[in-house]
């Protein structure tokens, strides 16, 4: 931060991120995000929860040249880097060099060592075993209570299932394993539980690494294994690295099937094509891409350090300031989208930035797009009659958590 040009009372004035959503439109980017951008501003300084003051990117073109900028740095340890909370600040000194907070070759070398894994073809042998999963948590439902929650009932397990199948971990540890995935993603976890359920879960990691390195399947530890016989990877890497996955893939997809469940029942049209196309594949594709941008749940990323000053949009952005790309507002980019506040599911709107942008753009989007592909093609055509159970107005809406999205859900059909 330079001192001289935002001192106290300046920084008062600064627009505060996160910027509060709006009540009467909670799908919505928040509105100040918004009237910035609208005011031609692509890049502004905010005042974070400690009193810092990073950049914040608003535009669409402005966040894709930032988030592939080898001046920005997705080091959580470098001075500058504009932490989220107070935790993660705290967190951030223990942390391991991994495939999320390392740079260039360094950074590259870890995405190797997934890039095998991670393949559409890959993605793509997983479609049978996502949908049987979502046949049969459907089938549970419907012989459940009526109503029920969703999170529970459905969007929560299905990733959790998915990433056990993607990691290969046995069915019979499945309920072990979900039990301290939950425990990993809980906002308000203790530190201690959090470093209890850490050391478990990488402990279960490496156990099951080394049984691969004997016997190993078409999964993403027995990969993991051959790295380490091949001498590319220690097994000190590999245990933490299965762990970020976990973490980055079961959150994230259950809050989007809850949100976007939640987002088309507010707009019946948009819901009854949906349903009545759920068989053209092309469709829902496109689908699941508007969804992605209109919602945009990761919206308090994508979060770098500055480690090189340079001129950008007409601003001096210094080493050792922070740099925030705020993914719902470029998502929300006119610029970018046209009328991007309507819902048009029919739209092309692939070039969306809700898995980020540049180096670290998410790793398992593939898989995503197919667990949501498979999701709302199946949900809306079993379920032809489900409705929500609760008003709008009464959801409680995740504004500070990582992924955005609704603590609960009932729904009832
Ligand atoms: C709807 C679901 C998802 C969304 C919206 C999402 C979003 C994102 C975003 C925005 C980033 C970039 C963060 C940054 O630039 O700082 C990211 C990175 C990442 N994601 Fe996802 N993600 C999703 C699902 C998944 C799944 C299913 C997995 C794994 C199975 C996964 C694994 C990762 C990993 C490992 C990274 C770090 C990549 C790197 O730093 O090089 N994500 N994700």
């Amino acid at each position: 931060m330079s001192e001289s040009k935002h001192d106290t009372d300046t920084t008062e004035e600064l627009p505060r991120f996160p910027a509060p959503r709006s009540r009467t439109c909670p799908f919505a980017p928040p509105p100040d995000l918004l009237k910035l951008q609208d005011e031609g501003k692509p890049l502004v300084r905010v005042r974070s929860w400690d009193g810092t003051t990073p950049w914040l990117a608003l535009t669409h073109a402005t966040q894709r040249a930032l988030l592939s900028d080898q001046r920005l740095s997705a080091n959580i340890g470098a001075p500058g880097y504009p932490h989220t909370t107070e935790a993660m600040k705290v967190h951030a000194a223990e942390m391991q060099p991994s495939i999320n907070n390392t740079d260039g070759p360094e950074h590259a070398r870890w995405r190797r060592m997934l890039t095998s894994s991670f393949t559409r073809r890959r993605m793509e042998i997983l479609r049978p075993a996502i949908q049987q999963i979502t046949d049969d948590l459907i089938d549970k439902m419907l012989t459940g209570p009526n109503p029920t929650e969703l999170n529970e009932a459905l969007s929560l397990p299905l990733p959790s299932l998915m990433i056990c199948e993607l990691l290969g971990v046995p069915y019979e540890d499945h309920e072990f394993f979900q039990e301290h995935a939950t425990i990993t993603n809980a906002v308000n976890r203790r530190p201690e539980e959090n470093a209890a359920t850490t050391a478990t879960l990488r402990k279960y990691i490496s156990d099951l690494i080394k049984k691969k390195m004997d016997t190993p399947g078409e999964d993403v530890l027995s990969d993991l294994g051959e790295r380490i016989k091949a001498g590319d990877l220690t097994m000190e890497e590999a245990a933490p690295l299965g762990h970020i996955l976990l973490v980055a893939g079961h959150d994230t997809s259950a809050n989007m099937i809850t949100l976007s469940t939640a987002l088309l029942m507010q707009h019946p049209e948009q819901l009854a094509a949906l349903r009545e196309r759920s068989g053209d594949d092309a469709y829902m594709a496109k689908a699941v891409e508007e969804l992605l941008r209109y919602l945009t749940l990761p919206h308090l990323l994508a979060r770098r350090a500055v480690v090189e000053d340079f001129e950008f949009e007409g601003e001096t952005i210094r080493a050792g300031e922070g740099v925030i790309a705020s993914l719902p507002a470029a998502n929300w980019d006119p610029a970018a989208f046209s009328e991007p506040d309507s819902l048009d599911l029919a739209r092309s709107a692939s070039h969306h930035l809700a898995f980020g942008w540049g180096p670290h753009q998410c790793v398992g989007q593939q898989l995503a797009r197919i667990e949501l592909q498979v999701v709302f093609s199946t949900l809306f055509r079993r379920i032809p009659t489900l409705r929500l159970a609760a008003d709008l107005d009464d959801l409680t809406f995740k504004e500070d958590s990582q992924a955005y999205g609704i603590y609960r859900l009932p729904i009832a059909w």
